[in-house]
């Protein structure tokens, strides 16, 4: 092949509502930031990232989608925005994006679903028991619901070791929410490997599970009806239920404590155990101020953000 350059971007994003409670195939939703991964794909003499002789095993996402399409002499360059561990995508915003460019560059279609599908095979892979919501935000952009019938419209369905998930997308809602890291890099498959034994040995944590199902869908109402002050009672409660189930931890709690002072709800967004709280407000530098205050790193991000570019 003639040397040959491609790339493609695709954006972070936060779950608003219904984490880990959409490991068991319960509604959640997820909104894509305006804060982005980009891949470039070019040719090599052997397969490298960044210029440096790619390590099999270092970079699982870069190897994993080079195999498929069986790549072996291109160098993947990546810059990103979105910090990784930080529980806002990266890995998926990753995975999306060098699935677009890897397409690109083999002049096949860069159709959605089949970028949506290959990025969640990726994290399947990676991960384990991953759900199919960073991926289909990351790759569709703006508002995505999963398994919820009758909200927004349909884009795709996911099925994996016969589990189905079925992906709508929903408009983001025009509300502000700041982002609080607490620097702590969090890996997601022990955390959701932490909750599936919770909830095998007790209905206790069965309970919870069904108690953020409710708690997401009623939120997803009030996006839709754009009801900011009961949003974020939902989503101080969500907080306090992901808490009981064991992710959330003290740094994160001191964030959505700092953010709730001037905030309609703060809650973890994401897997837990570190990364990073999401606060719904209408006062952004306060709400900074404070995460900063306390230990954390704030970013205001805007939602209704593009998928794969
Ligand atoms: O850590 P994140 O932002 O990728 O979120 C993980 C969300 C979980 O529900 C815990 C797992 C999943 O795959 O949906």
């Amino acid at each position: 092949m003639n040397a040959k350059t491609t790339s493609a971007s695709a954006p972070g994003k936060f779950i608003l509502l219904g984490e880990h409670a959409v490991v068991f195939g319960k509604p959640a939703v997820a909104l894509a930031i305006d804060k982005r991964v980009q891949c470039t794909v070019k040719t090599s003499d052997t397969n490298r990232i960044n210029g440096e002789v790619l390590i099999p095993g270092n970079n699982p996402h870069i190897d994993f989608l080079l195999d498929k399409y069986g790549l072996d002499s291109v160098d993947v360059c990546i810059e990103s925005e979105v910090p990784s561990g930080s529980g806002l995508g990266s890995s998926a915003a990753l995975s999306s994006s060098l699935s677009a460019a890897i397409r690109r560059y083999l002049d096949l279609d860069v159709e959605k679903i089949a970028i949506a599908k290959d990025a969640f095979d990726t994290e399947y892979f990676i991960q384990g028991n991953a759900s199919p919501l960073d991926t289909s935000c990351s790759t569709f952009g703006n508002g995505v619901v999963l398994n919820n019938d009758g909200s927004g419209s349909p884009l795709w369905t996911a099925e994996k070791n016969g589990k189905r998930w079925k992906i709508s997308s929903i408009k983001a809602p025009k509300m502000t929410f700041v982002i609080g890291f607490t620097g702590i890099k969090a890996s997601t498959g022990p955390l959701v490997a932490k909750v599936k034994k919770y909830t095998e040995n007790s209905s206790f944590a069965s309970e919870i599970i069904d108690e953020i199902e409710a708690i997401t869908s009623e939120g997803i109402r009030c996006m839709e009806n754009n009801d900011k002050e009961k949003l974020g009672k939902l989503m101080i409660q969500d907080h306090k239920l992901l808490s009981i189930l064991g992710v959330s931890c003290s740094e994160l709690n001191k964030l959505v404590d700092a953010a709730l002072i001037d905030s309609y709800g703060a809650k973890l967004t994401g897997a837990g155990g570190g990364g990073s709280i999401v606060a719904l407000t209408d006062r952004p530098e306060k709400v900074c101020e404070k995460i900063t205050r306390h230990g954390g790193m704030p970013f205001v991000v805007g939602t209704s953000s593009d998928g794969v570019l």
